[in-house]
């Protein structure tokens, strides 16, 4: 539950490697979590992470999660709930950006981008939305993506993956109005971590520890959509009011 100051007390973080996780799971520690679950594909790579969050001051474990083995959600929701209870968050930080050129012409690529991001998501949210309705309380923070809003030609196999999780969270958002579930939806732009490495930054890129706060914030307020940086929520609509001739001739 959260304290009496209204602080999330547990999460449970999938894609517990990822930087924009792991700086948000950071700025809650600084606060008044305790707990932390964080499920990685690899237990052992997320050593350093488990420790530095111990260093602290919470009690961490890292537990095995891979989003596209969808046969196993059911019973790693089952057993995470049972080993650890129940959470005050849970963070769906999962996703790959793929890439682009080469799912051109690899549908398999294709579908791996898509399995990761959309399908392996939907396929955890269900059991983890009837944990949460079950427990009564608690916020599912969702990382979706400003590329969801319009995907664009550069990378439209990416954002349509997002497009697909964040209609789908939003839905869930309505659908669990009232049970004492809040469901967030996160919209970053362009932020520096492992997964934009090398490439050229976007207008009003930003960093993870921004995009950190922008969560933090959101869950206290309990807001159903987050914009990081902030200034996003105006740009999108400006955006997506683009031609479609100007739109198609966007940067690469
Ligand atoms: N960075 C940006 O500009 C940006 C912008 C908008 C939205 N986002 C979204 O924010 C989220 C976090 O991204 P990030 O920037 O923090 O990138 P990141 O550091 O590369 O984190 C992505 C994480 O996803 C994990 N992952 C990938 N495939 C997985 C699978 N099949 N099963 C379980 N975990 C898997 C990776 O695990 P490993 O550690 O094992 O590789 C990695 O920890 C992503 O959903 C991303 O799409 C990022």
């Amino acid at each position: 539950m959260r304290d009496a100051l209204g602080d999330v007390q547990s999460v449970l973080v999938l894609g517990g490697r990822s930087e924009l996780a792991l700086a948000t799971v950071q700025a809650l520690v600084a606060r008044r979590t305790r707990r932390v679950v964080l499920a990685v594909r690899d237990v052992d790579a997320a050593a350093t992470d488990v420790e530095q969050l111990r260093e602290r001051g919470a009690t961490v474990d890292a537990v095995e999660f891979d989003a596209l083995d969808t046969r196993r959600h059911g019973a790693f929701v089952k057993r995470v709930w049972g080993e650890h209870g129940d959470f005050d968050l849970v963070l769906v930080a999962f996703g790959v950006l793929g890439d682009q050129e080469r799912a051109l012409h690899d549908a398999a690529h294709a579908l791996e981008v898509v399995r990761a991001n959309f399908t392996g998501a939907v396929s955890v949210l269900v059991p983890i939305a009837a944990r949460m309705r079950e427990q009564g309380h608690g916020t599912i923070a969702v990382l979706s993506s400003i590329a969801a809003l319009r995907p664009r030609r550069a990378n439209f196999v990416y954002g349509s993956s997002k497009a697909g999780l964040d209609a789908f969270a939003n839905g869930l958002a309505d659908e669990l109005a009232g049970s004492g579930v809040h469901v967030m939806v996160v919209r970053p732009g362009f932020v520096h971590t492992r997964m934009t490495e090398g490439m050229d930054a976007a207008p009003f890129s930003t960093t993870p520890d921004v995009v950190a706060a922008q969560i933090v914030a959101g869950i206290a307020a309990q807001r159903t959509v987050v914009w990081a940086p902030p200034i996003l929520r105006f740009v999108a609509p400006v955006l997506q009011l683009l031609p479609r001739a100007v739109w198609r001739r966007m940067p690469r």
